[in-house]
């Protein structure tokens, strides 16, 4: 509380406003009067507050902070960001489920979004991750079928399993990404306790035009930790917004969470010619073929000051890259090249990078103009281009560099290999003997409630082939006879 004067209350229009408590009426216990301006305004106002959720990703939460460059990555990127030890940029990040609404509990078993923008000397530069390092489908045209399986069902409107398992069962290459949402990443115990990844292979460019390919980690300085399902069961009956609130409150009390970002780098050639094919978001890349380096630390120091304006209103997309860093032919990557934008423009207009939380730190001078709401029209600055009025020069320094193609068109899978198991194997392998059994058991209670025939049968054949363990034990958990589902 502080002594201050309130200020004065005043309509949108700026004026003042008398009564906030009663509506103009005739008479006592007459109707309502048209003319009273002050009710009808906030009627209106408040019968237009919802605009569309995210399609994916509607419930989230967010915090400002910085991210402080620890090593000079100028060797291998121009990037003004990850240029000069001790440079500071500020960011935004927003945490978030993919699969439920706006409303949806926190703690249920989901991928976690883990969206970036940085706003920097050279405008904005946006890393739009999740918790875990790949992702279930490789092709963009699979993605609105793969969301519409995890959303709800059309007639019934519950989400299913059915639906889920049926989608994953039908598209071998999740199997690696199932087995992480299944295993313990699936439940984070806060947004603090869990790592970020750009999942992407992105490229890097130096200012002697060298290409890297480069993949992002950001690591937790506070470990990550998950919870059992019947701790997230617990916490979602006591608090739908549990992680969000987490985050929240720890940022009140100063106790700042913070990541450190660590690459992996591949020289250009030869990561054209790794074993696995890089540009497939289905695959890690070895750390021991390709070791972490560290690049320097993520902070998160301070809440939004307004939830709607600073996180709602965030505009995070894969598109918005710096010079220095361009993207790679990944597939997937590049359908969302499009979607982000197409979907901000639909969900907050035409000029949403006009909107305080997305615009640069940088002046924009372009020849784009007007449309619904625009708020920075760039005064009389001339609006055409070829023009002789010294109106905004190209900059030949942020030309992309260019790869090289080859083959011809067509609709195609990925070229390399279609080895979606050997990947889900390893991480299958990795996992201790408890958290392999708490795999099971989560996989037993989702796939056990599906009743589409085969569905169950195609989804163990592919654990199956990760690891004949795996498979068996989930088979095994159904009740169901792995022999007698190999043979089929
Ligand atoms: C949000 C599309 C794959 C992470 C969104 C949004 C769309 C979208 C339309 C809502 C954007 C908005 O309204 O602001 C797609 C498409 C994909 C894809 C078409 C594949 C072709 C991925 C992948 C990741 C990812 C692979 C992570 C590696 C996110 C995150 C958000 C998001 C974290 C929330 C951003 C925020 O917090 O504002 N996606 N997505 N998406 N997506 Fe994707």
């Amino acid at each position: 509380m502080t002594n201050q004067k309130p200020s004065d209350l005043t309509t949108a229009a700026g004026q003042p406003w008398a009564d906030n408590q009663h509506s103009q009426t005739a008479g006592d216990r007459g109707p309502v009067l048209l003319q009273d301006y002050d009710l009808l305004e906030k009627l209106a106002h408040f019968d237009r507050e919802r605009i569309p959720e995210r399609v994916v990703h509607a419930k989230g939460a967010g915090a400002k902070g910085v991210f402080e460059l620890e090593n000079d990555m100028s060797q291998y990127t121009k990037a003004d960001l990850f240029n000069g030890v001790g440079k500071q940029t500020p960011v935004i990040l927003r945490f978030s489920q993919v699969a439920g609404e706006k409303g949806y509990p926190d703690t249920v078993r989901d991928v976690r979004g883990f969206a970036l923008k940085f706003y920097t000397q050279a405008g904005n530069y946006d890393i739009v991750g999740n918790n875990t390092p790949v992702f279930f489908v490789n092709d963009p045209l699979k993605f609105p079928d793969f969301i519409h399986s995890q959303k709800r069902d059309p007639k019934t409107n519950r989400r299913t399993q059915n639906m889920q398992w049926d989608f994953w069962a039908h598209s071998p290459e999740s199997l690696h990404q199932v087995t992480y949402l299944m295993g313990d990443r699936g439940l984070p115990a806060s947004y603090r306790t869990m790592n970020g990844y750009g999942s992407h292979m992105f490229k890097w460019v130096n200012q002697d035009n060298q290409q890297f390919w480069v993949k992002y980690h950001f690591i937790s300085d506070q470990g990550v930790k998950n919870m059992t399902a019947k701790a997230a069961k617990k916490a979602m009956v006591q608090n739908v917004d549990y992680l969000q609130d987490d985050l929240y409150d720890a940022i009140q009390k100063q106790n700042y969470p913070s990541w450190t970002l660590y690459v992996q780098i591949i020289p250009y050639e030869e990561g054209l010619h790794y074993r696995w094919d890089i540009f497939d978001v289905t695959k890690v890349v070895s750390h021991h073929d390709y070791p972490l380096i560290k690049v320097g630390k993520l902070t998160l120091n301070e809440n939004p000051t307004n939830n709607f304006t600073d996180i709602e209103e965030a505009a995070m997309s894969p598109a918005n890259l710096v010079p220095g860093i361009e993207v790679s032919p990944d597939k997937l990557l590049q359908g969302r090249l499009f979607s982000y934008k197409d979907a901000q423009r639909y969900r907050l207009g035409a000029n949403f990078e006009d909107l305080p939380v997305n615009k640069p730190v940088v002046p924009v001078h372009n020849y784009e103009r007007d449309g619904f709401m625009k708020a920075d029209n760039q005064g009389d600055e001339v609006n055409y281009e070829p023009n002789s009025r010294r109106g905004p020069q190209e900059v030949p320094d942020a030309e992309i560099i260019p790869d090289q193609v080859q083959g011809t068109t067509g609709a195609r899978p990925y070229h390399y290999q279609v080895d979606y198991t050997t990947q889900a194997g390893d991480l299958y392998r990795l996992m201790t003997p408890a958290e392999q059994d708490r795999l099971i058991a989560t996989i037993r209670d989702g796939l056990g409630q599906v009743t589409l025939p085969g569905v169950k049968e195609l989804e163990i054949k592919q654990f199956y082939g990760a690891d004949p363990n795996y498979g068996t034990r989930v088979a095994e958990a159904l009740g169901m006879d792995i022999e007698a589902i190999l043979k089929s």
